[in-house]
Parts: structure tokens; sequence; C-alpha cells
């Protein structure tokens, strides 16, 4: 038997950060939308753990620093079962780019090894086995708009009117999230213990109120994953110049921007393309539902 899960990147709508925790995380309070952009995850039984990688996963690393492979691990320790499969990963997603790639990889494998299994395991428990792998593994396991607290990882969807769209301008290298946060406490050591959330902000994903949401945006990481990128700068500056709001993905170095529709980001992307030949320029939608069989 065959099993194929889909499972979607993410952009952060608000981000805001705490002090390094004793456990070397931070505490978030963070709004996470599913966009679709997806990684596609094959699985089937052999005789032998195997991964391979295609698409943006070409050359990427398939021993146990995967976290599929992890994933794979994990589902089948807590499930007492060796985890002989082979898993095929067609990714969409930028690698290192703030989109929540690997975590997308490692749910969509847990979701589709719960069926090749047939475990049956609630969403609730692959959400805890998801909290192991990564922080943002849950939330790419549930999908839609989600409000983030803990790590990131303690999360309450949220019920959001309206369709979002955004143009992301991927570089051509990736930025390492811990990197970022040591540059986050480097820049902000008077950070809060308990970030918050804007209710305002919240308010106006649940009314659907799509431009307020696009002026928004707000992500504690953007200064710092900026600094550490001269390229997704230049692409911050260049829509400022359009007066176009600009925001940084998770810990970046993607960058987005909130557009009115699919046409109006085919313009953006089509320029963005020019100004930086080196990056490439995607439009995409949200929210898309989380990691689900196909
Ligand atoms: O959980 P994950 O392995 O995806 O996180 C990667 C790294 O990002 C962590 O090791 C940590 O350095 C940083 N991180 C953090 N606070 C968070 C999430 C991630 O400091 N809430």
């Amino acid at each position: 038997m065959t099993v194929r899960v889909r499972a979607p990147g993410k952009v952060n709508l608000y981000l805001a950060a705490g002090r390094q925790r004793p456990d070397g995380y931070h505490p978030l309070a963070t709004i996470f939308q599913a966009v679709d952009l997806h990684e596609t995850v094959t699985v089937r039984e052999a005789d032998a753990l195997s991964l391979t990688m295609s698409g943006r996963g070409a050359g990427l690393p398939t021993d146990d620093s995967n976290l599929a492979v992890r994933a794979a691990k994990l589902i089948g320790e807590a499930a007492g079962i060796q985890p002989n499969v082979e898993i095929r990963i067609d990714k969409q997603i930028p690698v290192a780019g703030g989109m929540a790639g690997g975590s997308a990889d490692a749910a969509a494998t847990l979701v589709a090894l719960n069926e090749l299994w047939g475990l049956e395991y609630p969403q609730d428990e692959l959400l805890r086995l998801g909290s192991r792998l990564g922080a943002d593994v849950p939330f790419c396991i549930l999908g839609g708009t989600a409000l983030g607290l803990g790590r990131g990882d303690v999360l309450t969807p949220l019920l959001t009117r309206g369709e979002y769209t955004y143009v992301l301008t991927v570089q051509p290298d990736g930025l390492s999230t811990p990197r970022v946060f040591a540059e986050f406490d480097r820049l902000w050591p008077d950070a809060p213990e308990e970030p918050q959330v804007d209710e305002r902000f919240v308010s106006a994903l649940v009314q659907g109120d799509v431009s307020f949401v696009g002026a928004n945006i707000r992500n504690d990481l953007s200064e710092s994953a900026l600094s550490l990128h001269d390229g997704a700068r230049a692409v911050v500056e260049c829509h400022g110049r359009a007066a176009i709001p600009a925001f940084v993905s998770g810990s970046g170095p993607t960058v987005g921007a909130c557009v009115g529709d699919v046409e109006e980001g085919e313009a953006i992307a089509r320029q963005m393309s020019e100004c930086f030949p080196a990056t490439e320029s995607l439009v995409v939608t949200g929210p898309v539902r989380g990691a689900h069989l196909v």
C-alpha cells in the first residue's frame, strides 16, 4: 500500500518573541497561517527505512538529521513498529526560508505513517508527537490560521474570514533559525518574559479585514533576520519604495507582502524577479488545511 500526504508551509502574520527561556527556546505569541505551498510525502512498506527527496529538497541530507526520518522513528517507537518504510518527499517549500518546510515534512510523515500502519491516532496525539520534533510541526498538522503560544506549539485555531494573497520572495540561500534567535537576543536584551498577541489584529483576522491585516503584520524577528541577510533587506526596501508593507516570514529570509489579489501579486512578483534575478517570487494564498491524505 502507498499513502500520500500533503502538508502546507506557513507564514507568521504576527510574531511577538520574548526573552530566551532556560531550555533555550523563546516564548512566542504568534499567529500562523498555512499557505498553498506544499510538501508531498509518499510512504510505503519496504525492507529498511529510506528517504529520497526531489524538487527543492534534491541534495538535502537524508540521514537522521532529516526531520522526516526522525518523525518516522518517533511514531514507530510510539507504536512499537520498526519504521521499515520508503519515504519520498517532493518539496515545494523553500529550504531554511522561515516557512516551516522541514516541519511540514515531519508533519506529513506522521500523518502518512498513522494511515499506513492503521494506528488511528487522533489528531491530538499527532500534535503531541509533532511538538517533540520541532516547535512548528504541530501547526503544519493543524493548518488554517492559529494562535501559537509557548514555543509556538501550544495552538488555538482561529476561525478567520477572507482569503489572503501573498507575494513571497525566496532567496537562493537560507537562514539558520537559532542564529536569527541569537541575533534577536543581542538586539533585544530586555525582551518581555511573556509576549502578548494584539487583540485588534486577531479581531481583524476573525472579521476578514484583509487590508488591516496586510498593513499590520508584525514580526519581532525581522530586524534580526534582515541584519543577517542583505538580500532580504533589499527586497523589504524595494517594497517600501512602492509603499507596499512587507514582512519577514518566521526567521526569514523569505519576505512576503500581502496583496489585494492574485493578479496584483503576479505583477509584483514579475517586478521582484526583474530587480532581484537571484530570487524567486511566488504568489500564494491562505489559509489552507493542514497535513491531509491525497
Ligand atoms: O523547534 P525547532 O527545532 O524547529 O527550533 C529550531 C531552533 O529555533 C531551536 O533550537 C531554537 O534555537 C530556536 N527556537 C527558539 N524559540 C522558539 C522556536 C525555535 O529559540 N520558540
